[in-house]
């Protein structure tokens, strides 16, 4: 499935991320946000509408991506993929400045404790009993940075293979500020078969690259050494 995978690309002043709009078990899916919960969308069906957005769990490093900048290296073998495409391309663009990424780096170096360290997720037993079943509650924290067009998500799981949790960070973007090849807008028809829509990163919006990255950096104590590593490598090579 390699070309359904997003593309990030440079188109004159700005950064192009393209996004598959008909993966619905892939790293991308288009939800639909009803009462602060995220419902799978079948968009080759369902007309797109206002409250829907794309979820990426965007990566930013990878062993076997095509188009990765293997000038970053993570200490796991990754090599920069994705968000370090787009801080490098960024930083390129004159996007992101040097003080930005200082100021990132700041950041990252100012978190004492992760999201991964300080939280956990809790059942609580009730009195309540549904036919002979007792009914427990649980809370699951999920943190979100909203900005112009975007929000950043960061939920907290058990691990699938091992005991612990994972922080897992999502880039969501609303499809209203999507657009389609033509450079239309999505919203009010359906995804045509294997479409990909686009958003576009200037200096206007430039916060969402550092929101991802700020999210990484808080997010578990391996990603926020990962995302140190990857900002002083831009701000060597630029
Ligand atoms: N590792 C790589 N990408 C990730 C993501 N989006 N969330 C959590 N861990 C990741």
């Amino acid at each position: 499935m390699a070309n359904s995978n997003p593309k990030v690309r440079i188109d004159s002043n700005a950064i192009i991320v393209e996004l598959p709009l008909t993966t619905p078990t892939g790293k991308v899916r288009v939800k639909r946000r009803i009462n602060n919960f995220g419902l799978p969308v079948a968009t080759r069906s369902t007309p797109f509408q206002k409250n829907d957005y794309v979820e990426w769990q965007i990566s930013y490093g990878t062993k076997d991506g095509n188009n990765v900048l293997d000038f970053i290296k993570f200490p796991d073998g990754k090599v920069g993929f994705e968000l370090a495409e787009i801080v490098y391309y960024a930083k390129q663009l004159g996007i992101l400045t040097q003080n930005d990424l200082e100021e990132l780096l700041d950041f990252a170096e100012s978190v004492e404790k992760t999201i991964e360290e300080l939280e956990t997720l809790v059942r609580y037993s009730t009195d309540k009993e549904v036919y002979g079943f007792k009914r427990f509650e649980e809370i699951v924290p999920v943190f979100i940075k909203s900005g112009r067009g975007y929000f950043v998500e960061i939920a907290l799981k058990h691990k699938q293979k091992a005991i612990g949790y994972q922080s897992m960070v999502y880039l969501c973007v609303w499809v209203k500020n999507l657009e389609d090849s033509k450079g239309s807008s999505l919203i009010g028809r359906k995804a045509e078969a294997k479409e990909f829509a686009r958003f576009k990163i200037t200096d206007e919006n430039k916060e969402i690259i550092k929101d991802v990255v700020r999210a990484f950096a808080i997010a578990s104590k391996q990603h926020n050494a990962d995302m140190k590593i990857l900002l002083k490598k831009v701000m060597e090579r630029c």
